[in-house]
């Protein structure tokens, strides 16, 4: 459905605001105007750039929020349990008691058919609500846990102002490119699969939807500091995940016992969320390798070359790095 001939990848209805490319699902009015998201002094935020590990991260703040409760994980879809503020899936809003009287008569079908060949996920009436991610926070209780992929110039004001606790989780740029490639190829109802090339030039020229990785990421690290926000990589969400629950809980002022340390962990193995239906959006492949360095089945020597050398420019003197 995307336009392959352009040396961009255009989707439709993408739309720019300040220079960022959004698709069509990102709530233009938040965009416009950040200051409409209303915040609670005790919101939490999980953020980041899109595939840099979040529904993982979600699952463990989640976690440490509830006691290590692994049962109320398990109750809903996480797109219900932590919305995504800025989703705006107009065709569902719209036409909302349609698709509810389409997911009940489709519901029918073998679940193989919907996921393999249909490729519609199957959502609930909760799910269908949460496509209007701005109206559907205001129905959380409190204290809410919230998800979101906007840039830090784009992001709730409120949250930044009233100092809610935001987590960003960033990884490695090389396996966000590939990650993204393959979460579009899933994405109704883009099922985007053009050349790698093209999706390689448009995130590597900063036109990718979210806009540039490395404004994402470095403008989200020079607020590391900020005493509300907590900066994580993937990487070492991956490579020393019992030290980054840790982390994340002294952040977050709450205690957890080895035993709730290990029931999160258990509940974030790479090995769990692909088999927990909760996490998994319909089976749309959010959960897909969970590995650093699948980009080396992508990138061309040429390529890797190029985007290293880039890599170089744009991070020198941030003190930011990351392992590939
Ligand atoms: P891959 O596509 O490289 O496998 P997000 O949640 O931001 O959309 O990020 C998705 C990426 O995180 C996917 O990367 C996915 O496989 C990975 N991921 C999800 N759960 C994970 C887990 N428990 N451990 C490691 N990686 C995980």
């Amino acid at each position: 459905m995307a336009d392959q001939e352009a040396e961009h990848v255009k989707f439709p209805r993408q739309y720019e605001h300040g220079g960022v490319t959004f698709l069509e699902f990102v709530n233009p009015d938040i965009v416009r105007d950040p200051g409409i998201v209303s915040c609670r002094e005790d919101d939490v935020f999980v953020a980041s750039y899109p595939k840099s590990g979040t529904t993982v991260t979600i699952e463990m703040v989640a976690l440490l929020l509830n006691g290590a409760d692994v049962e109320a994980n398990r109750s809903a879809p996480q797109n219900v349990r932590v919305p995504m503020v800025e989703l705006y899936f107009k065709m569902f809003i719209r036409f909302r008691w349609f698709f509810f009287f389409f997911m009940k008569i489709y519901s029918f079908l073998p679940a193989i058919l919907r996921y393999r060949y249909l490729k519609i996920p199957l959502l609930t009436p909760e799910e269908l609500d949460s496509t209007d991610g701005l109206k559907f926070v205001e129905k959380l209780p409190r204290p809410r846990l919230i998800k979101c992929h906007l840039p830090y110039q784009f992001f709730p004001t409120q949250a930044i102002q009233k100092k809610c606790k935001i987590i960003y989780i960033a990884r490695n740029p090389k396996d966000v490119v590939v990650s993204l490639r393959y979460h579009l190829k899933n994405l109704p109802p883009y099922f985007y699969w053009g050349p790698w090339d093209t999706f390689y030039r448009t995130f590597i020229d900063g036109k990718m939807c979210h806009g540039d990785w490395f404004d994402h990421v470095i403008e989200w690290w020079n607020h590391r500091e900020e005493r509300n926000i907590l900066f994580l990589k993937y990487e070492d969400l991956i490579k020393r995940p019992r030290e980054t629950v840790r982390e994340t809980a002294r952040f977050l002022d709450v205690e957890v016992t080895k035993d709730m340390e290990d029931r999160i962990l258990d509940h974030c193995s790479f090995k769990n969320m692909k088999e927990n239906p909760s996490v998994n959006f319909g089976g749309s492949g959010f959960i897909r390798k969970g590995i650093i360095g699948d980009w080396t089945n992508y990138f061309t020597v040429a390529q890797d070359k190029e985007f290293d050398k880039l890599y170089g420019k744009r991070m020198r003197g941030t003190g930011l790095d990351f392992e590939w």
